[in-house]
């Protein structure tokens, strides 16, 4: 939500940044802006995408080695040029660039006013650094105390950098529940929302924690938290190859991440399990099993895909361990008082690791004393950093904004834990629980084989790319499953769909059926196949259009279907891993056809860092 990028050093900031900014799109896209110092401080803005921006620059005056942008997902105030970051203060002697959220600004704004100060856009942003104009006017003191002292006087979230005519060197940034990270070079300094802007120039990394202060002069970088006090950075090496981040030959980022899935699936496994052997372990998870194995109900906590994931997670884990799941969207968790306690443990699932409402509801949930188990794409994240204990999806960056290999990886995470809590409690046989392993290490070939659909799938896909609405079903572990193909859809098409459990079909959504509407049915060979059919004659009956998703070798609903794509066969434990993948394939080629920008919807962004 809102990409920031920053330079200092001996090299050109400006297409550093405007790279960087292209990188960090994923994070928002309704304008974007760069503040460079050169003799002035100098700030363009424009609406619209990255490349707008950089058109507009290819007649300004770029140069500089120091300098910042912004690429804006709107929260305060409608998309233009008006509102796009950087925010100069009232005098024009300060700038920012801000990503989050100030939820007292309307406040602050007034106080300002009745200062003298004046505003040219609708966002919190430009409070923000009005008021640190306002303090270090009136306090007479420092740029880099007046943030620190404004920090005490906002309500919210932010991540923001700041720049001044007066101390043309110096970057000031600060965080608070918006992610950071401070690239460190040779005489140079990056400052990101996340790592990709900064992989290509060095891999020393410092991931700023909240509450904490930035300042980097000199070539020197200085880090004091909110009460001034200096903290030792601690560095980190980045482990992300340049080629994760680049589309490697694919048209989009959806399609080469959906066709990653073989690898980042093996990824995901790697060094977790070898059924020759025995093996089965997490290293983050194996401190927690006795923890796990003995907890009377296991909370999950996420948000959108990460959510359904959960859903996967809640069948698994009664199935296989026998304890209680219970699955919540975060935003509701945190605002309804829930019932937790010591002995209550939390799993929270987060691609990015910097979802505002998931992070929010484990600090409620730490807050009662519950264990916090993460389940995180990104290494450093907010959300890793926040838990008690956790595990990496390994999936490699996920760019293009519908996740898609993040949640065939949290479902493989999420089954290992089903597996070990299993064997734990003693409530899995150890031959079901060695052929499950064995079945599970086939899950990568057998996703490639789902993959080689892709043709067939866009041949249907073009039959129904201008449908209104989609019906998405399915029952057991493809209910959840029903749910990701349908919100897959919706968010990169623009056609409504909904996702149902088939058997509450008939409680009210059979009223939408007719000939017009495509009912994309999950119908694989499972304990509840035969309760399925029953739904897709229901459908039928209706004149409703049945897409199938069958197992290979099933003749019984291809006979009833107008469409049959097969994947293979497998455990139902393991069926949404390769269920998945034909709907994913699905809403990518309509979308695609639709004339969609597939890796950035509209109004959607990656990293969802405010409420
Ligand atoms: C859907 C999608 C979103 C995210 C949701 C949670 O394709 O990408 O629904 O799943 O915003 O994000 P994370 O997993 O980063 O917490």
């Amino acid at each position: 939500m809102c990409g920031i990028v920053a330079y200092v050093g001996h090299r050109e900031a400006c297409s550093i940044i405007i790279k960087g900014l292209k990188r960090l799109e994923y994070r928002g896209y309704d304008s974007a802006g760069v503040a460079l110092m050169n003799g002035d401080l100098n700030v363009y803005k424009k609406k619209g995408k990255v490349s707008k921006l950089e058109n507009y620059l290819t007649d300004k005056d770029t140069h500089g080695n120091i300098g910042m942008g912004h690429t804006r997902w709107a929260t305060h105030g409608e998309p233009n040029d008006r509102n796009a970051h950087p925010h100069y203060s009232s005098s024009g002697k300060l700038a920012i660039i801000h990503n989050g959220i100030i939820e007292n600004y309307a406040t602050l704004k007034t106080l300002l006013i009745e200062k003298g100060h004046t505003f040219q856009s609708d966002t919190d942003s430009e409070v923000f650094i009005n008021l640190i104009e306002d303090i270090k006017i009136n306090s007479k003191c420092t740029l880099v105390e007046a943030v620190r002292l404004a920090l005490h006087e906002v309500v919210g979230a932010y991540a923001i950098v700041v720049l001044s005519k007066d101390d043309p060197n110096q970057l000031v940034a600060a965080r608070k529940g918006s992610p950071l990270v401070v690239g460190i070079g040779e005489g140079e300094h990056f400052l990101a929302s996340d790592a990709t802007p900064i992989i290509e120039y060095t891999s020393d990394v410092v991931y700023i924690n909240d509450q904490e202060i930035v300042v980097i002069k000199d070539g020197e970088l200085d880090i004091r938290s909110k009460e001034d006090v200096k903290q030792t950075p601690y560095i980190q090496r980045l482990e992300l190859a340049l080629e994760s981040i680049e589309k490697g030959g694919y048209e989009h980022f959806m399609l080469k991440e959906i066709f990653e899935q073989p690898r980042s699936i093996l990824d995901c496994l790697r060094g977790r399990m070898i059924p020759e052997k025995g093996h089965l372990m997490m290293s983050g998870f194996f401190e927690y099993e006795n923890k796990f194995a003995k907890a009377n109900r296991i909370l999950i906590v996420a948000c959108g895909t990460s959510y359904h994931a959960g859903l996967v997670a809640e069948y698994l884990i009664e199935d296989l361990a026998r304890v209680p799941v219970e699955v919540e969207y975060a935003s509701e968790f945190r605002y309804r008082n829930p019932i937790i306690n010591e002995n209550d443990i939390v799993i929270a699932i987060s691609q990015s690791g910097e979802t505002a409402d998931t992070l929010a509801a484990i600090e409620l949930a730490k807050s009662k004393g519950a264990t916090i188990f993460g389940i995180c794409n990104v290494v450093g994240s907010s959300i890793a950093r926040a838990t008690d204990a956790g595990a990496y999806t390994h999936a490699g960056p996920e760019i293009g904004v519908a996740s898609t290999k993040a949640f065939t990886a949290q479902v493989t995470v999420l089954t290992l834990i089903a597996m070990i809590m299993g064997r734990r409690r003693g409530t899995i046989e150890t031959t079901k629980l060695n052929q499950l392993m064995v079945e599970l290490e086939s899950i990568p070939g057998k996703v490639e084989q789902a993959l080689q659909l892709d043709e067939q799938i866009q041949k249907i896909s073009a039959v129904f790319k201008d449908a209104s609405s989609f019906l998405y079903l399915g029952r057991g572990y493809n209910f959840p499953v029903a749910l990701e193909g349908a919100l897959k859809l919706k968010e990169i098409s623009y056609i409504h769909a909904e996702g149902y459990p088939a058997a509450e079909m008939k409680h009210g959504p059979i009223a939408l059926i007719d000939e017009h509407m495509p009912v994309v049915v999950i119908a694989t060979k499972d304990s509840s196949y035969e309760k399925i059919v029953s739904n897709v004659q229901e459908v039928r009956a209706r004149k409703g259009k049945v897409i199938a998703v069958v197992t290979e070798g099933d003749n019984v609903i291809p006979s009833m279907a107008d469409y049959v794509v097969e994947v293979p066969e497998t455990n139902e434990h393991l069926m949404p891993l390769l269920s998945v993948i034909p709907l994913q394939l699905l809403s990518y080629h309509i979308a695609v056809m639709r004339g969609c920008n597939v890796d950035q919807p509209r109004n959607l962004a990656k990293s969802v860092t405010v409420e």
